[in-house]
């Protein structure tokens, strides 16, 4: 990680961190700072061909405070256009898609112009799929405006959106590796999250922390650990540090594999989904509640990351990857972190592996789980055993 020079910062005593990404497709930057958004004008200013116009991707969660006053500042220098949305699994779809190529094609967006997201995960994958797709692939740039995107989604390329097949809703079933030209992390935007949002971001760290010793960072897990307390009050210095170190461990595994493609052995970007596949089986899972307060439900997205990596622990354990006692060390730090440690209404455990096989990471009909396997280190294993795999979702049974 490298300091770099204050823009237009809100927080004067407070550094930017830049964190270098060089995945084979594009270089870029992602900048980590507090009140960056305020100098985005500049920034895209400074790209290279300059557009002339841009179209900004907005979550109407973001309040119209912060983001009519950034839209404005780009209006001072570029023609601006702009879609609304208002993020939800249902509505990351081909036709929310759709509806923002006819803003762009409206807007006479040309090939030289851009994209600008601001917004969480689902924003930011929808959006970076727009670009991808719009006269086959113009410029974006992302700023996330949640945790779990800043620690996470906003880097890597991932963009795309779910596909609906009856009842049955498909994570992430289409899309495009597509990088953005450059990642903007205001932490100030964090001030505007609920609690449970914010805390959803906390899951994502945890698993960066668990394959931590994959990306050259062995003390993630225990130094994340170790300052939940000041992240409770959002104290912006210790979140750009947090940001940082989960953007460089994840930069380092989308530097050597950008399209997830290394062979199960080699790990590779696969590493990334620890926890996820059990997770995004309950994640689609209407009734699945955080607590047992039912109007909680459904789950958000890192809520389900945490619970399953909870079962990744678990399965770990009992395929004797591990020592026993992981399973009880992750389960205490998500914990302690404000993440549900267990699923209210889980149907049978049939039932969620099930779901499980319908992942787009299954190979060959085959499940592929990636599994804790050694000290914060992690390895893609082919077709576990079933029994390993539906014990391990009762650890998170009420
Ligand atoms: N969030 C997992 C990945 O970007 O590969």
């Amino acid at each position: 990680m490298k300091s770099c020079k204050r823009m237009d910062s809100s927080a004067p005593n407070i550094r930017t961190i830049t964190v270098p990404l060089e995945p084979p497709s594009r270089r870029y930057s992602a900048m980590i700072g507090s009140g960056l958004l305020g100098a985005l004008a500049a920034y895209v200013d400074r790209l290279q061909p300059r557009p002339s116009r841009v179209h900004a991707i907005v979550d109407e969660g973001i309040p119209s405070v912060v983001a009519d006053d950034r839209l404005e500042r780009l209006r001072h220098s570029f023609v601006v256009s702009s879609s609304t949305l208002q993020p939800s699994e249902e509505g990351k779809s081909l036709q929310t898609v759709q509806a923002m190529l006819v803003d762009m094609t409206r807007a006479n967006l040309e090939r030289g112009d851009l994209v600008v997201a601001l917004g969480g995960g689902i924003v930011g994958d929808l959006a970076g799929f727009t670009a991808a797709s719009y006269k086959r692939g113009i410029r974006w740039v992302n700023c996330p405006s949640t945790l779990l995107s800043m620690v996470d989604a906003s880097v890597g390329g991932k963009t795309g959106c779910n596909l609906r097949i009856g009842n049955s809703l498909k994570k992430n079933m289409v899309g495009a590796f597509w990088q953005p030209s450059h990642v903007l992390a205001d932490v100030e935007l964090l001030r505007w999250l609920d609690e449970r949002t914010y805390r959803a971001g906390l899951a994502e760290c945890i698993k960066h922390g668990l394959i931590g010793a994959q990306a050259g960072d062995d003390e993630l897990l225990p130094w994340t650990a170790g300052v939940l307390d000041r992240l409770s009050t959002r104290d912006s210095a210790v979140l750009i540090e947090l940001i940082a170190r989960n953007i460089q461990v994840k930069a380092k595994i989308v530097g050597t594999d950008e399209r997830e493609e290394a062979a199960n052995a080699a790990g590779g970007r696969a590493l990334l989904n620890l926890g996820h596949t059990f997770g995004h089986a309950i994640e689609t899972l209407p009734q699945v509640s955080p607590t047992s307060v039912k109007e909680l439900a459904p789950l958000q997205h890192g809520e389900a990351v945490a619970l399953g990596l909870i079962c990744a622990a678990r399965c770990a354990e009992l395929l004797k990857l591990v020592g026993t006692g992981l399973c009880e060390r992750v389960r205490h730090v998500l914990g302690h972190a404000g993440l549900p440690v267990i699923a209210h209404n889980l149907p049978t455990s049939a039932e969620v592996l099930e779901l499980m096989q319908g992942d787009k990471k299954t190979s060959g009909g085959k499940l592929r789980l990636v599994l804790p396997s050694g000290e914060h280190q992690c390895s893609v294993i082919a077709d576990p055993p079933r029994h390993a795999v539906l014990e391990a979702i009762d650890a998170i049974r009420a």
